[in-house]
Order: structure tokens, then C-alpha cells, then sequence
């Protein structure tokens, strides 16, 4: 029977004693493509670290790939998935997002969301690895913040939703259902430093990426690997963390933050080139400045060794301010324009090709527990994510996640829990500063030990850094040192499966492994032990019953 939510607005203290049925963590799109389905089945609580409208979903700038073309587009674009990325992209949940995608556009637009058109009819561009233009985008180059406020003007809409902001994600509540381990909600902490016990019968974890482990990166400060810590605590696997996707051009200048300069920019005709003046990835890749983002990357690396790295635009004739306004206001800042100047850049980090193993349906390894969107790992992406593949993920994956947390929902229970993850110490408090200190110095030396370009040397470093971090890790119930503890989680996962990855492949890359192994196999984490497997779907539903979504 569905168990009623409390309808103040206020922090719940009586949450704890009037479970929802199912609680979602993170409210970017997956979060709240699944919200909307799960409303017509039981009480939700959608809980989010900041304001709703603060996610990596918000900040998603070049926009969503569909194949709205029918069945040609559709095949062109799980092909273009399956080549970028690099031979490990899971094809059961390639073909699922290719072809359930166009229909969860179709719902967005039902909803509201205002894609940019012209005479009437959507605008496709194009992006890197793309054989053809399929990209939706909305207000120019700011696709996710249109989408999200879509979503949750939806969401807002349903009697079954509660939202909740300032909501961090402390552990998982794990108990023991008849010998096996079951998640049955978890600890949060909100904004004034209280602790609140929410009791689910479904959880899903759809708290986006970690790009906050590196000192460089396009993500928001929320973007801190909670869920994937949080669910890794409580003994889910957790899946090829090495594959980190650097952007290949994200604003480079000294003191600036590293903001996003779309790759949509390069779809627009935008050239690179170096302090020469000269384009160079004709050395690199026949698709030249659209090659896959790894390819970009690793050869802006390479030709920003001699001095900066530029994107060109002056040849193009389009008004570039009002194709790309959120850019070209972010530009103005520092004197510069699209149609003028030459753009300095070089790559950050921006998405988390791991994450927690799930099956297709977001089922992770531990009962009760699910996952979606950035936060999980269904193979969907391989080595290297597609551009703009993205979006379409949270949206399609999080709407499966959904139909799978209803399906369980007669087996599940919640009970008090008999085992609680390392619940941190309430009494003894790491000061301010000193916390700020140890992040950033994990930070930075991710980024110069576990970045783009990796060996065992500099990994090995790491791990050792990684070792004696953990010794002066931030304690308390602030948010900044849970943020810590999920931060210093994330990097140990990242640097383990890359340390034992032996290859380069996709966004992977070592020196003293340049070559890509003849078997694709998947890493598999599961507290300190790793694996390498060939597929993730043995756990999965039966393909055939996941496809056909209504
Ligand atoms: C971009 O606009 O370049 C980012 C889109 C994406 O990450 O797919």
C-alpha cells in the first residue's frame, strides 16, 4: 500500500516514521524523468544537495541527440555510439537508447520544452563523431536548463512528488532480508547539519558524476560522486570508473573558471589551432575538429605542449551571438567574441563514463538499490561517450529505472536496517579551511596523476596520495566533509580500475600501455576487489522485455 508523504514544506523529522515508497536521490534529468513514472504507483521524495534548478543537467549546453528520422537514423546513430565508444559499449543498451529515445523526446515536447526551430521545424546540429546532424538544443546553447525546467514544471504538477532541497546524501540503509543484504533507504543531512533517516522501499540513485575529483573541470560543485560513493559503502559493484571523459575545450585562462565552450561550437564549423596559428588535427583524425571527444582531447594535449590551444570561428558568417548566447555573455566577461577573437582552450573534465553497475533496467547488484543517468554504469557508453548522448540517457534510463522500481515494489520491504555504513563521527569537526585545503590538494593531484594521460608511475603516486589522505580525512556531519569522504572514495575506484586497466582505450589513455587489448572487457569493483568481465547484461532482464517501452 502505498504510504503518504508529508505535505509541509518543511524538513521532515517524521520521514523516518512514514516511509515514502520510493526515494530518489539527485533531481537532473534522470531523476526526474523517473519521478514522473513513479508518481502514478506510490509516494516519491525527489531529494537534491542545492536548489533544484543545480544540476549537471542545467549546465548541459550543446543539446540532446535523437534520430527522430525513423529507422535509418536510428541504426546510424547506434552505429556512431557503438564506434565512439571504442569497443565497449554495451550494444543491448546502445540499441535501447537509440530506439526509446525519439519516443522520450516526443513526451518532452508534449511537456513543454521549447526546442529552438526554424520555420517551424526543429533545428539539428551537429557534434563530434556524429555522422549526421541530430542534436535537439534549446535557447541556443542552453539545452539541459530548458529540459530541467520542463521536467520539473511536470513534476511539480503530480500530488504523489515531494521535492526537497539542500539534501545531502550521507550512506545507504542496508538490512538483512531473509540473508541477503536489501537497501531500504538512507541517511541524509540537511542544510543545518541534522540528520534525517528516510525509510524506501525503492531507492535510485540518480545524483550525476564526479567531475569535482579533478582540480579541472566543467562540472557544477555539487558534481562530488556522492550516490556512486554512497551505493560503492554499502557493497553495489561499481563499474569501469577509469573511463573519464575530458571535454576537449573547455575556457582556458588563468583565474577563470574552466566553463564550457560546446562542442556544438566545432559543430558550427569552429577550427583548433595552435599558437601557430595553424589547424592540426588533420595529423590526428580524418574527422578533424568533429573526431571523438577522447581523439580532440588527447591531440589538444598534445599541440597545447608548444603554448595555447585556440577554437576559430572568425571565418564564419552566422551571427555566433545569437546562436550561442550563454557562451557569448560568458565571453564578454573577458573581452572576448566568437565572431572576432580567437577562443582560448584546453580540456577538463566532464563526464563519468563508470559508475554504479546496473542492468538496463537500472537494477543494481544490491536489492532495493537503483540507478540512473550519469551515476550509473549500464555499459551504454563504453570507453567514451557519444556527444550529447547524455541527456538522452538520463531521460530513457531513468524512465526504465522507474518501471523496474514499481515492477519490484510487491517483493520489497522496509525494515529497520541491521548494518549502517560508516555513519561519520558527529563530535569531532575538521575546521573549515583545513577541509577546503585537503580537497583541493586531492583535486590537483588527480589531475596531475590520474588525468588524460596516465602510467603506473603517476598512478602508483596517487595511490600512495590516496593512502595518506585518507589517514587526515576531514571528519564530521558538514556537507564539505561528506563531500570529502565521496570524493576520496571516487578516486580510489577511479585509480584502482585504471591502475589494472593495462590498455588504452577510449577516454583511457597510458603511456606505458598505448595499445588496446583484443578482448573489451569491463571493470568491476565491488568494495576492494576488482574484476574484469566481458558484459554486464547477465543480469540483465531479457533484452526483448525492455525494448518495447509503451
Ligand atoms: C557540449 O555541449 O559540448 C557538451 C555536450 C555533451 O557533453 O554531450
Amino acid at each position: 500500500m502505498p504510504t503518504a508523504v508529508p505535505s509541509s514544506d518543511s524538513i521532515p523529522a517524521s520521514l523516518s516514521k512514514s516511509p515514502v515508497d520510493f526515494l530518489v536521490i539527485g533531481a537532473g534529468i534522470a531523476g526526474l524523468s523517473a519521478a514522473i513514472r513513479l508518481a502514478s504507483s506510490g509516494t516519491v521524495l525527489v531529494v537534491t544537495k542545492e536548489e533544484l534548478a543545480e544540476s549537471n543537467t542545467a549546465y548541459a549546453q550543446g543539446g540532446i541527440a535523437v534520430a527522430m528520422g525513423g529507422d535509418e537514423d536510428v541504426a546510424l546513430h547506434l552505429e556512431d555510439t557503438l564506434v565512439a565508444g571504442d569497443g565497449l559499449v554495451d550494444p543491448v543498451a546502445a540499441r535501447i537508447l537509440v530506439e526509446q529515445g525519439p519516443q522520450r523526446v516526443q513526451e518532452l515536447l508534449e511537456w513543454g520544452t521549447a526546442f529552438d526551430r526554424e520555420n517551424g521545424e526543429l533545428m539539428l546540429t551537429r557534434e563530434g563523431a556524429h555522422s549526421r546532424s541530430r542534436i535537439l538544443h534549446a535557447n541556443g546553447d542552453a539545452t539541459g536548463k530548458e529540459i530541467a525546467v520542463s521536467l520539473l514544471r511536470h513534476v511539480r504538477s503530480l500530488p504523489n512528488v515531494r521535492l526537497l532541497e539542500w539534501i545531502t546524501g550521507i550512506d545507504l540503509l542496508v538490512a538483512s532480508d531473509e540473508g541477503q543484504r536489501r537497501v531500504v533507504g538512507a541517511t541524509l543531512l540537511d542544510g543545518e547539519g541534522g540528520v534525517l533517516t528516510v525509510y524506501a522501499r525503492a531507492t535510485l540513485i540518480a545524483s550525476g558524476g564526479a567531475g569535482q575529483v579533478y582540480s579541472d573541470t566543467t562540472n557544477p560543485a555539487v558534481a562530488t560522486g556522492d550516490g556512486i560513493a554512497m551505493a560503492w559503502r554499502a557493497g553495489a559493484a561499481v563499474s569501469d570508473m577509469e573511463f573519464y571523459q575530458f571535454h576537449p575545450t573547455a575556457f582556458s585562462m588563468a583565474n577563470a573558471p574552466r566553463f564550457l565552450m560546446s562542442e556544438a561550437l566545432r559543430g558550427e564549423g569552429a577550427y583548433l589551432v595552435n599558437a601557430r596559428g595553424e589547424r592540426f588535427m588533420d595529423r590526428y583524425h580524418p574527422l578533424l575538429e568533429l573526431a571523438p571527444r577522447d581523439v580532440v582531447a588527447r591531440a589538444i594535449t598534445r599541440e597545447g605542449m608548444d603554448g595555447p590551444v585556440y577554437l576559430d570561428m572568425r571565418h564564419i558568417r552566422k551571427d555566433l551571438k545569437a546562436r550561442f548566447p550563454g557562451i557569448s555573455r560568458f565571453l564578454a566577461k573577458y573581452r572576448l567574441e566568437l565572431n572576432r577573437d580567437l577562443i582560448p582552450v584546453r580540456p577538463a573534465a566532464h563526464y563519468l563514463m563508470g559508475g554504479i553497475l546496473t542492468d538496463v533496467s537500472g537494477r543494481s547488484t544490491l536489492p532495493g538499490l537503483y540507478a540512473a543517468g550519469e551515476a550509473a554504469c549500464t555499459g551504454v557508453h563504453g570507453a567514451n561517450r557519444l556527444a550529447s548522448n547524455s541527456l538522452l540517457e538520463g531521460l530513457v534510463f531513468g524512465a526504465l529505472a522507474a518501471e523496474s522500481m514499481v515492477a519490484d515494489l510487491s517483493r520489497s520491504v522496509t525494515s529497520p536496517p541491521a548494518a549502517q555504513t560508516g555513519m561519520p563521527d558527529p563530535e569531532e569537526l575538521t575546521p573549515d579551511e583545513q577541509t577546503e585545503r585537503w580537497i583541493q590538494d586531492l583535486r590537483a593531484n588527480m589531475w596531475k596523476y590520474a588525468g588524460l594521460l596516465r602510467d603506473a608511475q603517476g598512478m602508483e603516486t596517487m595511490q600512495r596520495m590516496l593512502h595518506a589522505l585518507a589517514e587526515t580525512m576531514p571528519r564530521g556531519r558538514s556537507r564539505r566533509a561528506m563531500e570529502a569522504r565521496n570524493l576520496h572514495a571516487v578516486a580510489k575506484m577511479i585509480v584502482t580500475s585504471a591502475l589494472a586497466r593495462k590498455e588504452s582505450r577510449g577516454a583511457h589513455y597510458r603511456h606505458d600501455y598505448p595499445e588496446q587489448d583484443a578482448a573489451a572487457l569491463h571493470s568491476v569493483l565491488e568494495r576492494d576487489v576488482l574484476s574484469f568481465r566481458p558484459s554486464f547484461q547477465r543480469m540483465a532482464v531479457a533484452a526483448s522485455d525492455v525494448t518495447t517501452h509503451p
